[in-house]
């Protein structure tokens, strides 16, 4: 493949090949599937070094333009869908408000660690993504480790170990959100961070906002708390701002729970105008904003800023986790907190666990400095952009018509609206004996109270998603015949 360079433009090399493949890709004069030609022989066609060439595939498949198979070279995506691809999701739903505990955070987890201990299942129920690079994961694991000084093995600060504060707060930036090393703290997971923000602002009896439908195990944390639940109705364009303020008037809650970017579970992002309107109602009803970002980096197409970014009041505290992008056991999470409060959690930190362990906070910087975390992350995202359209695909092939579902334009889930009529907890038993795993949409509503729903994980192989969707389909279509 011959590609006209300009050496004299100011456009460096590497973009010059991204720009040209890509009109070559969206023409359609490299065809879906097409191997592209090899990095070393690229370079040397069109006489420019390998490291180019490889800045220039890395960016394309970034865009999920094209896909790395290893040991087998680069490829045009395949499974690409037309851009005018539309969601019809719209459920009718109103306000939930819930005043005891219901939550099936524990049964769903417990579910999806016992299949994975066994082995075997498809489990589309989780919210684990699927292990990816071990073999790198293990060497970088070693070299942090081989290269410790004492003090990685001693007690640590509970903020978090110095560098690996400033290597997030890097990530940050290039996210639209400046912060400071020192507004960080490393916390166990995000899931300890959201139970430290939640224990700062909420006491027994208190309303806190959700989207309804949202993260089950948020919900089962402020259960757990004796919190009182407003499921706010999501829909596609996020959380009914209407509705909120209405709340906010009547009921004064103490905090709202959000996951403004590739919502758990529906895969939706908001806007930057949502964001704008979300943050001026809650400066105005002076109620803090909770902003879960867990699936931050798993975005197909840019996303707006986090709310934190516009942020100069402090009413936000944010929330993000290498556990969705780099490794769950780890435990690596973290959060924003600025102004006051910081003080005050931070302490509440110290006193749950002192700090996350020095040793995973290493393993997590190590693999921050090799410079290998951007391309890693971009081969999550196309890998992913190929799953979710082969979900997709299997939706419009085996579904029913009466089925709507979100178009998430990254992270790990697609959310399937299901007709009333439908049993589901029949329908997951029946899919369960057929070597599938589903996550019945009930336990990601407070007091499990919504629409007939199901949360799609699609971070499996396209063979597990052809075969576990055409089960779940057929199911649909017999217990809708019988309804
Ligand atoms: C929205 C959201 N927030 C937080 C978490 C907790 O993740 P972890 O504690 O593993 O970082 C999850 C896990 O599924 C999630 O989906």
């Amino acid at each position: 493949m011959q590609l006209p360079i300009d050496r004299q433009a100011t456009k460096p090399i590497y973009l010059q090949i991204r720009d040209r493949m890509r009109r070559l890709i969206q023409s359609g004069s490299l065809q879906p599937g097409e191997k592209l030609p090899s990095i070393r022989r690229l370079a040397k066609t069109i006489q420019v070094s390998p490291l180019t060439v490889i800045e220039a595939y890395g960016l394309l498949e970034g865009d999920s333009l094209i896909q790395s198979r290893p040991g087998s070279g680069y490829f045009v995506s395949a499974a690409t869908l037309s851009s005018s691809a539309e969601t019809t999701f719209a459920p009718t739903q109103e306000v939930i408000l819930q005043d005891h505990g219901a939550s099936g955070f524990y049964e769903q987890f417990m579910a999806s660690l016992k299949v994975q201990a066994q082995g075997g299942m498809i489990d589309f129920s989780s919210g684990f993504p699927q292990p990816w690079g071990l073999e790198e994961l293990q060497k970088i694991s070693r070299r942090a480790i081989s290269q410790a000084s004492e003090t990685l093995f001693n007690y640590g600060f509970p903020q978090g170990q110095p560098l690996l504060q400033q290597q997030i707060a890097q990530i940050l930036v290039q996210q639209g959100l400046e912060v400071s090393p020192k507004d960080l703290i490393i916390t166990h997971g995000s899931l300890q961070a959201l139970a430290l923000v939640m224990q700062h602002y909420v006491r027994p009896g208190d309303w806190v906002v959700v989207e309804a439908p949202t993260f089950h195990g948020a919900i089962a944390l402020l259960e757990n708390m004796g919190a009182r639940i407003i499921g706010i109705p999501m829909t596609k364009t996020g959380m009914n701002l209407e509705l909120l303020e209405q709340y906010l008037h009547s009921h004064h809650p103490k905090l709202i729970y959000t996951i403004s970017t590739l919502h758990n579970p529906t895969g939706l992002t908001t806007s930057q105008a949502h964001r704008q309107q979300l943050l001026e109602l809650a400066t105005h009803y002076q109620c803090p904003i909770l902003e879960d970002n867990a699936y931050e980096g798993l975005n197909f197409e840019p996303v707006p800023p986090p709310i934190k970014a516009i942020d100069p009041h402090h009413w936000v505290t944010y929330v993000g986790t290498f556990t969705k992008t780099l490794i769950p056991g780890l435990r690596v999470g973290y959060m924003v907190v600025t102004g006051e409060k910081h003080q005050a959690i931070l302490k509440q930190k110290l006193l749950h666990d002192f700090h996350v362990s020095t040793v995973s906070q290493a393993i997590v910087s190590e693999y921050l400095a090799s410079g290998r975390y951007r391309r890693h992350l971009n081969q999550l995202r196309s890998t992913h952009f190929q799953n979710r359209n082969v979900m997709l695909q299997a939706l419009e092939r085996y579904f029913p018509q009466e089925a709507s579902w979100t178009l998430p334009k990254g992270g790990l889930f697609l959310w399937v609206h299901l007709p009333d009529r439908l049993s589901l907890p029949d329908l997951c038993k029946e899919a369960f004996d057929q070597g599938v795993l589903i996550a019945n949409g009930a336990a990601f509503f407070p007091g499990q109270r919504g629409y007939p729903a199901l949360r799609l994980n699609y971070s499996h192989t396209p063979e597990e998603i052809e075969a576990g969707m055409k089960i779940i389909g057929n199911l649909l279509h017999r217990h809708l015949a019988l309804s």
